[in-house]
């Protein structure tokens, strides 16, 4: 029996609806995977430890960090980044993040709207407080979180009443 490492393996997973099947190093992370194998560079990288957030993406509907999740777990799995989320919805929160000022270097923006969607499956309109917990874990190094709270703040009174 070989004692040879395990160096990639064939992934087989749904990105943004589509099946993708390719081979990819068993060490590459997901936020990589997606940019670098599949071109869906929407999703950042940053900090590639956890603390930024520029890498959210959607693994079976849950927002987790890119960069913290290896690409072989997603085997099966689907996956949503920012170019697989176009619906009213984000149509919206775009539009406000536009009226608000909301992007500077729109560095951190692909993953606040997809962290901030998650607010508007609420069935309760979340507080300014609320808002500001809920984007904790995504950082703007534009320091804009008074507009983003603004424009999240806008799009969930507009859709939650
Ligand atoms: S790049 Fe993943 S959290 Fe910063
Ligand atoms: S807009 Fe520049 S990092 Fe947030």
């Amino acid at each position: 029996m070989s004692t040879e490492p395990i160096e990639s393996m064939t992934l087989r997973l749904q990105v943004n609806g589509e099946a993708v099947e390719r081979p990819v190093a068993v060490r590459r992370h997901l936020a990589d995977f997606l940019r670098e194998d599949l071109g869906l560079t929407g999703t950042h990288v940053g900090c590639e430890h956890g603390v930024c957030g520029a890498c959210t993406v959607r693994l079976d509907g849950r927002v987790v960090r890119g960069c913290l999740v290896l690409a072989v777990q997603a085997d099966g799995a689907s996956v949503q980044t920012i170019e697989g989320a176009a619906d009213a919805r984000m149509a919206a929160l775009q539009a406000a993040f536009h009226r608000h000022n909301a992007a500077q270097c729109g560095f951190c923006t692909p993953a606040m709207l997809l962290t901030a969607a998650d607010l508007l499956d609420r069935p309760d309109r979340p507080s300014r407080e609320e808002i500001r917990e809920h984007l904790s874990g995504n950082l703007c190094r534009c320091t804009g979180y008074q507009a983003i709270v603004d424009a999240v703040e806008a799009t969930c009174r507009a859709l939650q009443g």
